[in-house]
């Protein structure tokens, strides 16, 4: 059966980006048809300025999202990254195969790097090793395939290239991963500034659609949002990326393709108000089973504590073998 691996990162909120890109598709589709792990990536939110109280809240509140939006333990496995060790004991071993160079050269470390010197911040040593802890939790479980939104492309990518020189310098111990997107919004884009993702862990709050907004404030959002010049309807993602953005994520939650949509429409304040209804049925159902999820925390612990366990032994073979391979010494093995 396909192993499928995929994670979300207690940085922010979770958005309407990270849902249509990633989490709506794990629950409709790879939770069914593979044999699947989801990860609250929570070591991952230690790579930039963090306050160690917000993460935590973050991480119970991405958990409950998770089964909110539908992600069936009985199905697949749900857990808290930090809570199996395997992760970061086989991130070291491949920082061994990593190279500096190639770290160097992440968009993501580019851009993250540069917007914390510029605030005249300091560049954690994790964030420029962050691609390699990403590549362990993939590898870890022998993962076929990686369902994310393109922004994750080259990350998924530097895996595959960890797995492959690991295999061929210290023999087949790792399955080569693959990147999936969905085909609409696999790059949602901030509703002020059509240009940039709409990332949870950005400044920019109203250009944002969070989880748990409540439909006016999304309706406000949708309707505030940025469109181009000119009057007419089309879905061009280079010359009109607002109007884009809009039909995208509308052909996302209410069906349809871009294109096609754009031709229904000879305004731009229609356009907007069907997005904001699409919108707000799209997270109706999501934010009422969080709700009823947050009154009964017990359950939500149970699902992580039993998913961990679960992962935990399916990663410990991998990551064992991967350590013989690279030349460790197995424990009770060494004679005098
Ligand atoms: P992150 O928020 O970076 O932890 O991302 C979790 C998942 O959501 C990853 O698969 C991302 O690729 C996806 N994702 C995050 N933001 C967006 C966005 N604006 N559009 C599409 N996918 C996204
Ligand atoms: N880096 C991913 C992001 O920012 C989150 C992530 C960490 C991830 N480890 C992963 C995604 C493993 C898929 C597989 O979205």
């Amino acid at each position: 059966m396909t192993r499928v691996f995929s994670g979300v990162k207690p940085t922010g909120h979770l958005t309407l980006g990270n849902y249509l890109g990633a989490m709506r598709r794990w629950a409709a589709v790879d939770q069914h048809r593979s044999d699947a792990l989801f990860c609250v990536v929570d070591l991952h939110a230690l790579t930039v300025d963090h306050d160690p109280a917000r993460v935590r809240r973050l991480s119970r509140q991405a958990a409950s999202l998770l089964l909110a939006a539908g992600l069936d333990p009985e199905l697949c496995t749900v857990f808290v990254q930090s809570h199996v060790d395997e992760h970061a004991r086989l991130s070291y071993v491949l920082e061994c195969v990593a190279t500096d160079g190639e770290m160097r050269r992440m968009i993501q470390y580019k851009e993250k790097a540069a917007r914390e010197r510029e605030r005249g911040g300091s560049v954690r040593l994790s964030l420029l090793t962050y691609p390699v802890l990403m590549a362990a939790d993939i590898l870890a479980y022998g993962t076929d395939e990686v369902p994310v939104g393109h922004d994750q492309t080259q990350h998924v990518e530097l895996a595959r290239d960890l797995a492959v020189r690991f295999n061929q310098r210290y023999g087949h111990t790792f399955v080569v991963p693959r990147a999936t997107s969905p085909a609409v919004a696999a790059r949602v884009m901030n509703l002020l500034e059509p240009t940039s993702k709409m990332g949870k862990s950005d400044d920019v709050g109203p250009g944002i659609v969070y989880l748990l907004d409540e439909p006016d404030v999304v309706r406000k959002k949708v309707m505030r949002a940025v469109t181009d010049s000119g009057r007419e309807v089309v879905y061009d993602r280079e010359e009109r990326p607002g109007l884009a953005n809009l039909l995208e994520i509308l052909a996302a939650c209410a069906g349809g393709d871009p294109a096609e949509l754009a031709g229904k429409y000879d305004s731009y304040g229609a356009l907007k108000k069907d997005t904001a209804e699409a919108v707000v049925e799209v997270l109706r159902p999501v934010q009422r089973r969080h709700q009823e999820l947050c009154a009964d925390p017990g359950y939500v612990e149970g699902v992580l504590r039993e998913g961990a366990e679960k992962a935990r032994g399916m990663a410990r073979p991998t990551v064992d073998a991967a350590y013989r391979a690279i030349g460790l010494l197995p424990p009770g093995t060494a004679t005098p």
